[in-house]
């Protein structure tokens, strides 16, 4: 027994092994041995579970000690804060970044109100939610915590969660800051990009309306010109035929002999005066009524502006101004008017009617010399807004000429016939309207008109 105990290797079993020398040195019974054996046996046998559990045990703390690590890990690589609270709204954990933000040790932390994080305009209510109203009650507040130097944090948006304990009760609240400063200075430089883009957007438009008021007194210098010089040229040669006729009277009251007076009539070309007066006085009228033609057309412009935005009956504007252009030129042509009852539009009932009468003018013009002139005008309305649509079945409008045809002064028509300024003066009054105005080709033949107005 005493060689077996020795071979044992552990210091305990020395231990045994002396024991047992002991115990041998009695006169032990045959009986009593095998009773001692058992003993040491178990003896062992408890011995080596103890070992077992041991390492057991060790082995369930490294577990652990990484299970910790790894939480630990992910605390720290969050960028958003994380305060643990218990029911009472104590402070039991918290992570790396509300160190960083507040300044705090986490010492100074643990086991403190988590209100007193808070500044004291948001206690109340966040308080309020230790008291029963639940995390619920915290979704994206935003807040600037109190750091530890008492200055304000950057601002952080708060979101609460219940936590509970391994029986599902409610053991306390996990509360996140998300940092809003990034997203703030982000929303500030993108409101201070959207403000600079309307601020340049209005420049655009003022220029824009700068470049077709230049365009328009170009035009208009232009326009005006012709028939001004036309009248001046007139007057000139008006003078000149007064001062022959006077010369020419002159003779006659002072009893000229009549051969004196015939020579004189020839010199001075009174017949060839006579006969070219009546044109002169026809082409300076002309050249007039062509000057105020102009001006009256100008005149529309300013209509835009005038009288009160009001709502009115589209069918009775728009059916009125219709009948009163067509009548106005007796020429017979089948009028189609198909208008929906009751449709409010809002706007100047005036421009509108203008707009109205400038489009089927256009309409009479281009079915002028078709064998049965036809125009169309519908409307409906669609969404929020009205849509009119004015067709003819003239021949249309030329393709290099679409593009044009809202310009001012742009005209296909004879001198004295168009001014060029209908349609461009219907797409400034649609436009001040918040309407849109179109221009095209029908594949049936003929041109459509289709502009919109909010209802
Ligand atoms: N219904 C149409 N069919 C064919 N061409 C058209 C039609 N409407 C407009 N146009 C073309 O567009 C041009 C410009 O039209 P706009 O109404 O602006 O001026 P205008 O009719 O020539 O002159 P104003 O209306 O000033 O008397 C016209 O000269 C014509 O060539
Ligand atoms: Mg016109």
């Amino acid at each position: 027994m005493g060689s077996s105990a020795s071979t044992d290797p552990r210091p305990k079993a020395h231990a045994t092994a002396d024991l047992l020398d002991r115990v041998g040195a009695l006169a032990l019974t045959d009986l009593q041995e095998t009773a001692w054996i058992e003993v040491i046996r178990k003896m062992e046998e408890v011995y080596s579970d103890l070992i077992r559990y041991e390492v057991d045990l060790e082995r369930k703390n490294a577990a652990l000690e990484g299970a910790q690590r790894f939480i630990a890990s992910v605390l720290a690589a969050m960028s958003d804060v994380l305060i643990v609270c218990d029911n009472r709204l104590r402070i039991q954990q918290v992570n790396p970044a509300l160190l960083e933000m507040t300044g705090h040790d986490e010492a100074d932390l643990l086991g403190q109100p988590f209100t007193t994080l808070l500044p004291f305009a948001d206690r109340d209510l966040l308080a309020g939610l230790a008291g029963g109203s639940g995390p619920a009650a915290l979704r994206d507040r935003e807040v600037r915590l109190i750091a530890k130097n008492g200055e304000p944090t950057d601002p952080v948006a708060l979101n609460g969660a219940l936590r509970r304990d391994a029986k599902g009760h409610a053991a306390g609240m996990v509360i996140i800051g998300r940092p809003v400063g990034e997203l703030r200075r982000a929303y500030d430089a993108l409101n201070t990009a959207h403000a600079d883009l309307k601020a340049a957007q209005q420049q655009l438009v003022h220029s824009e309306k700068l470049a077709s008021l230049g365009r328009l007194v170009a035009g208009v210098a232009h326009e005006l010109n012709n028939p001004v010089s036309f009248v001046l040229a007139n007057t000139h040669v008006l003078e000149d035929y007064r001062q022959r006729l006077t010369a020419y009277l002159a003779a006659v009251h002072d009893g000229a002999p009549a051969k004196a007076r015939t020579k004189l009539k020839d010199d001075l070309g009174i017949d060839a005066l006579l006969a070219d007066l009546e044109s002169l006085i026809e082409g300076t009228r002309e050249g007039a009524a062509r000057v105020s033609e102009i001006v009256k057309n100008l005149r529309r412009l300013s209509f835009t502006n005038r009288g009160e935005v009001a709502p009115f009956d589209l069918a009775e504007v728009v059916g009125t101004a219709v009948n009163w252009a067509v009548r106005a030129r007796k020429i017979p042509v089948a009028l189609d008017l198909d208008l929906p009852q009751g449709c409010r539009v809002r706007g100047h009932a005036g421009a509108l009617h203008q707009v109205m009468v400038n489009l089927v003018e256009n309409a009479l013009d281009a079915v002028a010399e078709v064998a049965a002139p036809r125009i169309a005008v519908s409307g409906r309305s669609e969404g929020a807004h009205a849509v009119i649509t004015v067709r003819d079945n003239g021949p249309g409008i030329a393709e290099a000429d679409i593009l044009k045809v809202f310009d001012p002064f742009f005209t296909t028509k004879p001198v004295g016939q168009g001014t060029g300024l209908g349609l461009w003066v219907s797409y400034n009054i649609i436009r001040d309207h918040g309407g849109a105005i179109e221009v095209g080709n029908r594949p049936e033949g003929g041109a459509a008109v289709v502009f919109t107005l909010p209802l």
